[in-house]
């Protein structure tokens, strides 16, 4: 198949380009570079001994996605552009509103047009809000606690309502978890522009001598140590269940709803001591107040996507800090250049 990645540029697309051409797919990506680097595609380049086109253009530019829907014969759209950052939404809710929900309207008005109606979409666990059971099933109660996890549920309604109108539409909206970690090859990761915002990277520049102390965000929370417990995802793991997604979709039409997670939940003290572990560097940390907005414990049920996708979770804590370990030390900069 030829898939149209938007957002392959990105930390989870450039991840599963690598899945996608390993298995035989041919992939173009469409990314207008506001968060990623020319350079991580040129890295997939070289992992994988293959040629990827980058079309750098925004998911708003509807002319943009016309010419690409007709310079390429795309069979499917793998959806990953989008802004994500929590803090941002809240100061800028209109340019979250504006880049991911109307960008997902005006790209499947573009695929629509072109007749090209699969879709896998990368929604997030952040749709749960703050759960009322544990682990999550798909069937939970939604509602967002800010902007951004409000565009993931704005847009999930109008994938739904898409494919209502048109049953030929196949639609897999993946509710991802916590994605760490980074291709074992070390040459492809997460590079977050500033501060980061979330703990593994945050985790990861402490132990290079980046910033000094890593701030953990409360220490009262009802779980086994007091603090924050998230289902962490190895993002390889995470990258292979966007093909078994698109594979599902070849013989099912019609939208699937799935929580791609591990099942099995960390707190933050854990994951410090399993990162010091396979780094062999030491993590100094701080207990501080709570992150406004933040909840006590969020894993998922991962069963769905066993029996609807053939997918479950294969590397564990270990293997995420190994492989962030390993990117991060071979890449102290991320893709920027040394200074
Ligand atoms: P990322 O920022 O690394 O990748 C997103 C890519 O989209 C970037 O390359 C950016 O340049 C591009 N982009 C953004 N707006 C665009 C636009 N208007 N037109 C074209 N390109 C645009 O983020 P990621 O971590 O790889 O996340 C990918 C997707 O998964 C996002 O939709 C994100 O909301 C979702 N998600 C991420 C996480 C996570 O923790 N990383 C968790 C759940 C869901
Ligand atoms: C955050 C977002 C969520 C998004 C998810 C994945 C918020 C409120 N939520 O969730 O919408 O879907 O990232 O991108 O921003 N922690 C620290 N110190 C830090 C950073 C985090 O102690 O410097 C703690 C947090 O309190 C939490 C855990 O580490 O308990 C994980 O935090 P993070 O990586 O930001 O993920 P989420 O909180 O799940």
């Amino acid at each position: 198949m030829t898939i149209l990645v938007t957002g392959g540029a990105g930390y989870i697309g450039t991840h599963t380009l690598i899945e996608l051409l390993q298995a035989g797919h041919q992939v173009v990506v469409y990314d207008n570079l506001c968060n990623s680097s020319r350079i991580a595609v040129q890295r997939v380049e070289e992992i994988t001994g293959k040629k990827v086109d980058l079309i750098q253009a925004d998911i708003c530019d509807r002319q943009s996605l016309d010419q690409t829907f007709s310079t390429y014969e795309i069979d499917a759209v793998i959806h990953f552009a989008g802004l994500k950052a929590v803090g941002e939404s809240v100061e800028k809710p209109l340019t979250y509103y504006q880049n991911n929900v109307s960008g997902t309207a005006t790209l499947c008005e573009a695929m629509s047009a072109a007749g090209v109606k699969q879709l896998v979409f990368s929604s997030s666990a952040t749709v749960y809000g703050d759960p009322q059971s544990l682990p999550i099933r798909e069937d939970a109660a939604t509602g967002a606690t800010n902007p951004y996890g409000r565009t993931k549920l704005f847009i999930e309604e109008m994938l739904r309502d898409l494919s209502i109108s048109d049953p030929a539409w196949r639609i897999a909206l993946l509710r991802y978890f916590n994605p760490v970690g980074a291709h074992p090859s070390g040459l492809i990761g997460e590079d977050p522009q500033g501060i980061p915002n979330n703990l593994f990277p945050y985790i990861t520049q402490v132990a290079i001598g980046q910033r000094q102390t890593l701030s953990v965000f409360g220490d009262d929370y009802a779980t086994i140590d007091g603090t924050g417990v998230r289902d962490y995802i190895h993002v390889v793991d995470l990258a292979r269940g966007h093909l078994c997604a698109l594979e599902r979709q070849n013989s099912n039409p019609g939208l699937l709803t799935v929580n791609l997670g591990t099942g099995q939940g960390y707190s933050v003290l854990e994951m410090i001591k399993a990162f010091a572990t396979a780094s062999g560097c030491d993590i100094p940390y701080q207990v501080v107040a709570r992150r406004p907005g933040d909840i006590a414990s969020c894993y998922a049920d991962p069963s769905l996507a066993h029996e609807e996708l053939g997918w479950k979770a294969e590397k564990g804590l270990d293997e995420m800090c190994r492989d962030g370990w390993n990117w991060q030390s071979r890449n102290p900069h991320g893709y920027k250049p040394a200074v």
